[in-house]
């Protein structure tokens, strides 16, 4: 495959994951690895960490915005990498219309200047799910069923990371032994306002034509026999600042910052993260926008048998709706 048909590739995940993870199911039987126990181990685990998973060679300088992503060999081999281990996962590598104009994957940078995505891009970040007000899979957002649920997996691939920046991932199993049983009933109660993340409010606010907002929502889901969490500090909460709806989100916000595992992740790495049973953030970021500095792309897994066809968008292959 020619490098200019191989980025081209890319557009259709759902095509080269099948090809990509094919190959990888082989050399894991080969291995003697078992398939199923590895993906159970992502559903188990907060997160699943591969080092060195592909080459970095021939990068660029550091993009300074969520996109252009720019074609080379190093973020061509970041891509294939990340796309074939979430296929490996028996997941579809997808994207929101509502986020970066429905871009599969995106630089997570420093991005130069004083606005509020620069300062936050540099920023220490608490614990959160991925498109937090998005309803988590098998569930419907209240008001519009079109909405696709929030992503399963979120899919790090380190590029650049010389100041050894850590991505923090907070397991679940390790917030709720912290409640009590009060405050876990609470989190389940349909009860929490819920608003979009920053990256998400200009894309639902133009396509749905008003920012989302979920107006008693749960935090916490019974699933099968797991429990699943959607959290944002700073855009999930109680509507009344007394109480114990508000009380349970202060002590599952408390407990969350006594488990963070700290990841720096290294180029060629991959990281999976649960976005189920897991939250994650990032200590600060040091350092000067572009050169050599922080690069990470990012893309995410999601489960999508049970998608209808109204909760993507009809012009792509792997964007979801909003
Ligand atoms: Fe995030």
């Amino acid at each position: 495959m020619t490098f200019e048909n191989a980025c081209k590739s890319l557009a259709d995940p759902g095509n080269i994951g099948e090809q990509l993870s094919a190959v990888v199911r082989a050399e894991l039987a080969r291995a003697g690895a078992d398939l199923n126990a590895l993906r159970e181990q992502a559903w188990t685990e907060a997160y699943v960490h591969l080092p060195n998973a592909f080459d970095v060679e021939g990068l660029p300088a550091t993009p300074e915005g969520f996109l252009p992503l720019p074609d080379a060999e190093g973020t061509l081999l970041a891509r294939a990498s990340a796309i074939a281990a979430i296929a490996t996962l028996g997941l579809d590598t997808v994207s929101y219309g509502s986020e970066n104009d429905g871009a599969l994957f995106v630089n997570l940078i420093i991005i130069p200047g004083e606005g509020a995505f620069s300062v936050k891009s540099r920023s220490s970040m608490h614990g959160h799910t991925d498109a937090v007000s998005f309803p988590v899979r098998g569930r419907f957002d209240s008001e519009e069923v079109r909405i696709a649920p929030s992503p399963d997996f979120v899919c790090l691939s380190g590029l650049r990371n010389p100041t050894n920046a850590e991505t923090t991932v907070m397991p679940l199993s390790q917030i709720l032994p912290q409640l009590t049983d009060g405050q876990i009933a609470e989190l389940k109660k349909p009860q929490f306002i819920i608003r979009a993340q920053g990256t998400f409010r200009d894309g639902t606010q133009r396509i749905l034509g008003e920012e989302h907002l979920v107006d008693g929502g749960e935090l916490l889901f019974d699933v099968n026999d797991q429990l699943w969490v959607r959290f944002s500090h700073s855009s999930a909460g109680a509507d009344d600042d007394e109480g114990a709806a508000a009380d349970a989100v202060e002590a599952f916000a408390d407990a969350c910052k006594t488990c963070a595992i700290g990841i720096a992740i290294a180029p060629g790495d991959i990281m999976l993260i649960n976005n189920r049973i897991g939250l994650h953030g990032r200590t600060t970021v040091e350092g000067e926008a572009g050169g050599e500095s922080r690069w990470l792309l990012r893309t995410y897994g999601l489960d999508t048998s049970g998608l209808n066809p109204q909760q993507r968008h009809e012009d792509s292959v792997h964007k979801l709706f909003p």
